[in-house]
C-alpha cells in the first residue's frame, strides 16, 4: 500500500488531550494517516522573522506531522489576503467583497511554491499526495516543476462557482490551468463538479472527454484531468458514541434544565459572512413577531466562534451580529427570557453533541456553504424516539444528499420564519420518518467512505504513461 501525504493549510490532528475539540475532518484525516503510515504537512500556523523552510516534525496521536512556519509577509497576502479576501468570498458568491491585489496573487504563488519546496525531500516515488483545500490549488504545478511525478489529488472543501463568476477573477486562466497538473481533483458535489467542467469547456476551450459514475474526464492543452464529485462527511459512530460520554449527558442536561420547558433552536457556525447569520437572525424575528403565541416559548442558541479576526469583513460581521442580536432581544426580552442567546465561544464535540440534542430545531442557513457538516452533526446527536428537524439552506452542500430536512431559501426570511414554525410543531411520526431517512444516509456516506472512495479513485488513475485500470467510458460512445 502507498503511503499517504496530506498537504494542508490547516493542520490539526487531534491529540490525546484534544479528542474532543478535534473536528471530524481531522480525525478522519488523522486515522487515514494512520492506516497508510503517512505524513500531514501544512503551516504550524506561526509566524517568523524570514522564512527558513526548517520543518518541524512531531508526532501527535499517532502520525507524522510536518509543520512550517511562515513569514507575515506570507499570512498577510496568501493567508489573509488571496485565500481568504479573494478566493473564499467570490467562491461564495460574494463578488461585493472579493480583494484582486496584484500581491496578494503573488503572495499565493510564493507561498505554494514554499510549500512545495519544503515538503519536497519528504516525497518517496510511491507516495500518494493529497492536496486539501482552495489555499494550495497550484501546489501541484509547483510540485510537478520540481520532478513530482507521483499522483497527486485536491479536493475543495468549498464550493467552486459558475464559470461567470470564476470569470470575474483576475487571472483565473492561470489559476485553472495550473489545476491540470493534478490526476483527481474533488468537489462536493455534482453542481461544483460540473461547474468547472462548465468553464473548461465553455471559456477554457477543452473538452469534457469521458465519464463514469461520479468521474468525468476533462482535457485541456493536451492535459487531461479526472474531475468527481465526493460529497463530505461526519464520522456518525464516533459521533454517536461521543453522546454516550458523561460531557455530552451533561450537556444535555444543563440545556433541557436552562430550556425550561421551552423548545429550543440552535444553530452553530463559524463568525463568517457566508454563514448568513444576520439573515437567520432576521428570520426568527419575523418568527416572534408574527407568532405572539411563541413569545417566551421558544429561543435561539446561536453558537458563532470568531474566524480570521484580521480580515475586515470578519470584524464587520461580527458587529453587525452583536448589534443585530442586541436589538432584537431588547425588542423582545422579558425579565425571565432572552429570545437569542448568542454565544461567541468555542465548544468540544462531546458538548456540542449533547446541546444538539436537547434542540426541536437544527438550523442551517448559510447564503453558501460547500458541505456544512453541522447539519449532519445535529442528525446524529438526535434521540430516535424524539429527533428533532433540520432546517437546512437549499446553498449549502448538504440539501443535496438531506432532502427529508426541511429546505429553505435562506435569503426569504418569510420562508425560514415558516419552516421554524413547522418544525416545532411537526407530529412526531414525521419527524421520525424524516430522521430515520436523514440518519441512514448521514451514517452510509460517513467520512471514511468519503476518504477511501477518494483514496481509491486516486490510486486507480493512471500516472502519466501508465493505462488506467479501467478507462471510463468516452462520451461521445
Ligand atoms: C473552512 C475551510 C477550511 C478551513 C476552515 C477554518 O472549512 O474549507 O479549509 O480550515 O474553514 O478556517 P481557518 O481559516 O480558520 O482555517
Amino acid at each position: 500500500m502507498s503511503r499517504l501525504i496530506i498537504i494542508s493549510n490547516r493542520v490539526n490532528p487531534p491529540d490525546d488531550a484534544s479528542v474532543g475539540t478535534a473536528g471530524g475532518l481531522a480525525m478522519a484525516l488523522a486515522a487515514a494517516l494512520r492506516e497508510y503510515s503517512g505524513i500531514w504537512f501544512g503551516w504550524s500556523g506561526q509566524k517568523t522573522e524570514s522564512f527558513t523552510g526548517q520543518m518541524s516534525m512531531q508526532r501527535v496521536g499517532g502520525v507524522t506531522v510536518a509543520l512550517v512556519d511562515l513569514e507575515e509577509q506570507d499570512v498577510q497576502e496568501y493567508y489573509n489576503g488571496y485565500a481568504n479576501r479573494t478566493l473564499w468570498p467570490l467562491f461564495h458568491y460574494r463578488m461585493d467583497l472579493a480583494e484582486y491585489e496584484r500581491s496578494f496573487d503573488e503572495g499565493y504563488a510564493r507561498v505554494n511554491a514554499r510549500f512545495a519546496e519544503t515538503v519536497l525531500p519528504l516525497i518517496e516515488p510511491d507516495d500518494l499526495i493529497w492536496v486539501q483545500d482552495y489555499h494550495l490549488i497550484p501546489l501541484a504545478r509547483e510540485l510537478r516543476r520540481r520532478g513530482v511525478a507521483n499522483r497527486i489529488g485536491f479536493f475543495l472543501h468549498i464550493p467552486w462557482p459558475a464559470r461567470r463568476l470564476i470569470t470575474i477573477l483576475p487571472r483565473h486562466e492561470t489559476l485553472v490551468e495550473a489545476m491540470l497538473d493534478y490526476d483527481l481533483i474533488g468537489f462536493q458535489g455534482a453542481d461544483s463538479r460540473d461547474a468547472f467542467g462548465d468553464y473548461i469547456e465553455h471559456v477554457a476551450g477543452g473538452e469534457r472527454v469521458a465519464s463514469e459514475g461520479p468521474i468525468t474526464i476533462v482535457s485541456l492543452n493536451g492535459k487531461q484531468v479526472r474531475i468527481g464529485a465526493f460529497p463530505i462527511g461526519i464520522d456518525a459512530a464516533d459521533f454517536t458514541k461521543a453522546l454516550e460520554s458523561e460531557r455530552s449527558r451533561d450537556y444535555f442536561t444543563r440545556m433541557v434544565d436552562s430550556r425550561a420547558g421551552r423548545q429550543m433552536i440552535v444553530g452553530v457556525d463559524r463568525l463568517d459572512y457566508s454563514k448568513g447569520l444576520e439573515d437567520r437572525f432576521l428570520s426568527y424575528e419575523l418568527l416572534l413577531s408574527k407568532n405572539p403565541d411563541l413569545l417566551e416559548k421558544v429561543f435561539l442558541l446561536q453558537v458563532a466562534t470568531p474566524s480570521r479576526d484580521e480580515v475586515a469583513a470578519y470584524q464587520e460581521i461580527r458587529s453587525k451580529l452583536d448589534m443585530v442580536s442586541g436589538r432584537i432581544n431588547g425588542a423582545f426580552a422579558t425579565v425571565d427570557w432572552v429570545p437569542i442567546r448568542y454565544v461567541n465561544h468555542v465548544y468540544r464535540r462531546d458538548e456540542l453533541s449533547g446541546i444538539y440534542r436537547a434542540a426541536a430545531i437544527g438550523l442551517v442557513t448559510p447564503h453558501r456553504d460547500g458541505m456544512n457538516l453541522v447539519a449532519k452533526e445535529y442528525v446524529a446527536a438526535q434521540d430516535p424516539d424524539d429527533p428533532g428537524v433540520l432546517v437546512l439552506s437549499e446553498f449549502a452542500g448538504a440539501a443535496a444528499q438531506m432532502g427529508e430536512a426541511l429546505i429553505v431559501n435562506p435569503f426569504s426570511r418569510e420562508e425560514v420564519s415558516d419552516a421554524i414554525r413547522r418544525g416545532l410543531t411537526m407530529p412526531l411520526s414525521e419527524r421520525k420518518r424524516r430522521w430515520e431517512i436523514l440518519m441512514h444516509g448521514v451514517q452510509e456516506d460517513d467520512v471514511e467512505a468519503w476518504r477511501d472512495s477518494f483514496v481509491k479513485a486516486l490510486e486507480a488513475t493512471p500516472r502519466s504513461g501508465e493505462a488506467a485500470p479501467s478507462e471510463p467510458r468516452s462520451m461521445a460512445g
